[in-house]
């Protein structure tokens, strides 16, 4: 089979300052060429997650200096690989790339990613616009559940639960028999979860939440909450929890820092930790992780779907983010970098 040619230059989205999405150029940059266990990927798709605009605010758990592109997952083709064993492996494949923040990201029409973890093989019958969304969501959704049943946990909380990644773990947890106490915002995510089957839904904006948020982790023995939101939520979930239990911190879409109540910490031997992906899989060893990709593949249109609500070309990239940050419940916003 012929070989495609490689462009010298591309069209990728450009953080320029830690402006949030104000700070994002459509430029032309050279085409990057893979180093040692790297592989160059031609981008099929890449979705708008909350990590991104982390990263956009200079937020994230890596802050490279701008200007770069951003893009934490996608989908593509692998068109050239660097020296290392393994590239030759993902030569021509499908495959999903994970950002490690050390090169640039997904925006991008090429992307060089990692052999070592930054690149999976998209099984044959997920599609590149499925792959897109294939990594993040569903490799945490399924560690939630992982966590929660290694910890004996027959219940857990839930924060920002109507989110793509809520969905995912909703419907995982039914299958293994584990009660979500879910945490909302608004009414109409209430309506949202219950219409999925959620029993427990409750909107942290109703006056009774606090009593309601209680009573539910008292009635169905909850431990373990996982908190998306932090600020003055965490305080609020280490109060509703039973002694001995606690808040997983895994995102903070408020952009405050998680209160914690030293009374809680102290009186009521409750605790705070953290969860990012990128280092839990890294403390697993390969065989783990490909079990677990296997099982996110075969789910990837069912248990573990993402909504897409909108596609946009790469130069409409600011327009999307804005679109997608209007109303993140409605579904992700897909880039499609080469069209
Ligand atoms: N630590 C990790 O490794 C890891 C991995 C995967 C995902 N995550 C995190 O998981 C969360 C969900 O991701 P996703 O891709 O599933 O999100 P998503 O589908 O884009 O949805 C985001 C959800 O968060 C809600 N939200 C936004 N700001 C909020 C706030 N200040 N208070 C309460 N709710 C708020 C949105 O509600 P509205 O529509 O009302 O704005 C929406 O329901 C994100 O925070 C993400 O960063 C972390």
């Amino acid at each position: 089979m012929a070989q495609e040619r490689i462009p010298d230059e591309m069209i990728a989205v450009v953080l320029h300052a830690y402006e949030g999405p104000g700070g994002l150029r459509v430029e032309r940059r050279p085409v990057p060429s893979p180093g040692r266990d790297e592989v160059l990927v031609k981008m099929a798709a890449s979705p708008i997650n909350p990590s991104d605009l982390a990263v956009l605010r200079g937020r994230y758990g890596f802050r490279p200096d701008p200007p770069f592109v951003p893009g934490g997952e996608g989908s593509g083709t692998v068109v050239a690989v660097g020296p290392g064993a393994m590239g030759r492996y993902f030569q021509g494949s499908r495959v999903a790339c994970l950002w490690d923040g050390r090169r640039d990201g997904a925006w991008a029409q090429y992307m060089v990613a990692s052999t070592k973890g930054g690149v999976l093989p998209l099984s044959d019958s997920v599609s590149l616009e499925r792959g897109a969304t294939s990594v993040i969501n569903p490799l945490t959704a399924s560690a939630f559940i992982e966590i929660t049943k290694k910890g004996g946990h027959k219940a857990i909380v839930l924060s920002a639960a109507a989110s793509s990644l809520g969905r995912m773990v909703n419907r995982l947890a039914s299958g293994e028999g584990i009660e979500v106490i879910n945490v909302v915002r608004r009414d109409t995510q209430v309506e949202l979860l219950r219409q999925q089957g959620a029993s427990i839904v409750l909107n942290s904006s109703d006056s009774g939440f606090d009593d309601a948020l209680r009573d539910a982790c008292h009635q169905h023995d909850a431990h373990l909450a996982f908190d998306a939101v932090a600020g003055e939520l965490t305080a609020r979930l280490l109060r509703a929890l039973p002694s001995n239990s606690k808040v997983t911190v895994f995102s903070a879409l408020s952009f405050e820092p998680a209160q914690t109540p030293p009374d809680q910490l102290i009186f009521e031997n409750k605790c705070v930790d953290g969860f990012w992906l990128g280092p839990f899989i890294a403390s697993r060893n390969l065989v783990q992780t490909m079990l677990t990709w296997r099982r996110a593949q075969k789910l990837v249109t069912t248990d573990l779907r993402t909504e897409i609500r909108a596609e946009y070309p790469l130069e409409d990239a600011p327009r999307a983010v804005e679109e997608y940050v209007s109303q993140m419940t409605g579904g992700k916003c897909l880039l499609r970098p080469n069209g």
